[in-house]
């Protein structure tokens, strides 16, 4: 891929695995949500600039929200956020770049004040008229700041979620912090859960299970929500590419057992990493 001049900020190549497994589910989805759901709606939370540069190496490669127009249906409706000025300029202009009109609202703000924008930025449509709306939202953080507050307040639309956990990048690296210091609130804010060093220091797990106690807490918040129980086989754990450290956790929630099924779908057909490996 050739450099068009726009921003492009710098991956690593174990960032490569998670862009497919997106781009395989959100084609899925879109492609078999077209005859019984007139509007899609696309979301990306944490969206980039739609280009990266893989390193080492220097290749220049299309990320999840430029690849999600190259899908065989298109959604009818796409809405990013990103809180840096660079990648919402470059991504509005690698939109505006792709020779097909699209419906798109850049969102330039913190994930965690967002929601009245992205609630704005939603269709409008009458039930009445029998249309129905369903959307997908790709959630990319790179660091633990994800306010549960925004999924809650989503999920009053019919939303299936991609979650992207970063607990080995973050959380696992800085444990003795977040286990100390009571000023950072951001796992509990990640999980809902104020009480959480309590709990975990009450569930006399070793340090090796933190990970594992946090996801379940997540998917138990999720349940709460009215989405599916998750299986635990079908998380997808991402490493550093060539080694066994953990980095972060795909998960995948929806309220419908297709929805489901499209995932177990999407993790066959993008192997090779299809693990436990917690
Ligand atoms: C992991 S990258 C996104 C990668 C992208 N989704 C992809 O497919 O490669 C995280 C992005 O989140 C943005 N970001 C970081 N903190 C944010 C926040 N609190 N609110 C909104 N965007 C944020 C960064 O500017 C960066 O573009």
């Amino acid at each position: 891929m050739e450099e068009d001049g726009h921003y492009r900020p710098e991956i690593k190549a174990h960032s490569l695995e998670k862009i497919r497994r997106h781009n395989f589910y959100s084609a899925l989805f879109s492609k078999s949500m077209r005859k019984k759901w007139a509007n899609r709606v696309y979301i990306g939370l944490y969206a980039g600039a739609g280009r990266a540069l893989i390193q080492p190496g220097s290749e220049l490669v299309e990320t999840s929200a430029v690849s999600v127009f190259r899908q065989e249906v298109p959604f009818t409706k796409y809405i990013f956020v990103d809180s840096d000025r660079r990648c919402i300029d470059a991504l509005r202009a690698r939109i505006d770049a792709i020779p097909a009109a699209f419906d798109v609202t850049l969102i330039h703000k913190e994930v965690n004040c967002a929601v009245p924008d992205i609630v704005r930025a939603m269709p409008r449509f009458s039930p009445a008229t029998g249309e129905g709306m369903i959307s997908l939202c790709f959630v990319d953080p790179f660091r633990v700041d994800l306010n549960f507050e925004v999924i809650r307040q989503l999920s009053r639309y019919t939303m299936d979620f991609l979650v992207m956990l970063p607990l080995g990048y973050d959380l696992r690296r800085n444990l003795r912090h977040y286990l100390t210091a009571d000023v950072d609130n951001r796992v509990a804010a990640l999980i809902d859960s104020p009480n959480w060093r309590e709990e975990w220091r009450k569930s006399r797990e070793p340090d090796r299970h933190f990970v594992r106690f946090i996801l379940k807490k997540f998917d138990k918040k999720m349940e709460t929500l009215g989405y599916r129980q998750r299986k635990w086989e079908d998380t997808v754990t991402v490493k550093v590419t060539g080694m066994g450290v953990y980095l972060y956790s795909l998960a995948f929630y929806s309220k419908h057992e297709l929805g489901e099924q499209f995932w177990k779908t999407t993790i066959a057909g993008t192997e090779p990493q299809y693990d436990l490996g917690l």
